[in-house]
């Protein structure tokens, strides 16, 4: 940490209140990244209507919901497919009555067995029962409109997964055989929180959008963004390679080229992560932002330490950014701890602290 100057470190806290309030993007994502903090970002940089945000690393749209909810224009980049599909149902716009009423209708329609088989993948992964009422429900939805489609196939896919025997173990897919909720309730339950959730959020007609594309190469208009608010992927995270085949399956959503991701490398045929490879493309993002920001702009990232228990334990990311943020012309206004957790190797013997941290810089 040494090079980089004027940090506070410190506990983070949101004054925010959580209860009561949407879920953003309905994907389940486990990072410190939530509408409270983007909120608050958003609030503490006085963005109103005029300003321009942007998220290089999307994901489900937390940043760019957040955008919306306070009348500030959103632009949004992500490479991956299913993030993308989740970014897109959250942000559109819905007549939620109408939704419930072709819910209901979906919700009560009788069994008919299904004319597609299912794929062997997808077999794994299910009791009988639930696998049939799944691609049921899947035929059925596709009959739909655009729009109350996507969003029915959505709540569909987070349904299934749920129903399903499906456990993410890191990066990988496995299959725990276990009691789990029959499919027509999960999909009854999940519908209705998700209509809750959009009668809760408010739009303020502000203009969000979002692009496919690769952080390091998309291309942004210079000088054009009055903040960033992002978190890009932790390292060493490779579970966007993989890790949601189930929901790219139901949705017919492919995989992202793991070259995309950021620092994956793909050696002999497999995708690795690389540390090198994280921080070089880290650095191109950081060179990207620059040129993308106005003078005066504020950027907000929020990112982790990794753990190698193979090579050594902590591998620190603050730092190395911090020092090429300072060396592209932002200056370091502060780092927060938001997060701290033990980095153990797999016998679970503690290597160090790992901190995901609130780092905020400003183009001057
Ligand atoms: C930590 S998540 C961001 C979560 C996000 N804040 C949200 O609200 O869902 C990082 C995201 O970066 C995406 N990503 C990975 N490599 C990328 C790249 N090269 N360009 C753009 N997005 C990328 C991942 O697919 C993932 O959705």
């Amino acid at each position: 940490m040494k090079l980089v100057k004027n940090l506070r470190l410190g506990k983070l806290v949101t004054d925010l209140p959580n209860r009561g309030l949407p879920v953003y993007g309905w994907f389940p994502l486990k990072e410190a990244f939530s509408r409270n903090l983007v909120v608050m970002l958003l609030k503490n940089l006085w963005m109103g209507r005029g300003d321009r945000v942007l998220d290089p690393f999307c994901g489900k749209g937390t940043t760019l919901l957040a955008c919306r909810e306070l009348g500030v224009e959103g632009v949004g980049c992500e490479v991956h497919p299913l993030f993308l599909f989740f970014c897109r149902v959250g942000l559109r716009d819905y007549d939620v009555p109408s939704l419930r009423r072709e819910a209901g209708e979906l919700l009560s329609s009788p069994f008919r067995p299904p004319e597609t088989p299912p794929s062997p993948f997808l077999r794994r992964f299910f009791p009988r029962g639930a696998l049939q009422d799944l691609l049921f429900f899947r035929e059925r939805i596709l009959e739909r409109e655009e729009g109350v489609r996507e969003f029915l196939l959505a709540a569909l896919a987070l349904a299934a997964s749920e129903s399903s025997w499906a456990v993410r173990d890191g990066g990988v897919l496995k299959v725990r055989e276990r009691r789990v909720p029959p499919l027509r309730e999960a999909l009854a339950r999940r519908i209705g929180w998700m209509c809750d959730d959009l009668e809760k959020l408010e739009r303020r007609g502000a203009g969000v959008s979002v692009v496919e594309g690769d952080a390091r190469e998309v291309e942004l208009e210079e000088e054009s963004f009055d903040a960033v608010i992002t978190s890009p992927p932790y390292p060493g995270k490779l579970e966007y390679v993989s890790a949601y085949r189930l929901e790219q399956e139901i949705l017919g959503l492919p995989s992202p080229p793991p070259q995309r991701l950021l620092g994956v490398r793909v050696k002999e045929g497999e995708p690795v992560f690389e540390r090198e490879a994280y921080l070089e493309d880290l650095f191109l993002v950081v060179e990207k932002l620059y040129a993308a920001c106005r003078e005066g702009a504020e950027v907000s990232l929020v990112v982790s330490d990794g753990c190698f228990p193979e090579e050594g334990g902590i591998f620190e990311v603050c730092s190395p950014l911090c020092e090429r943020a300072e060396e592209v012309g932002f200056r370091v206004r502060r780092a927060t701890i938001v997060n701290e957790r033990f980095c153990t190797t797999p016998s679970r013997k503690k290597l160090g602290i790992m901190r995901e941290y609130l780092l905020q810089w400003r183009k001057e």
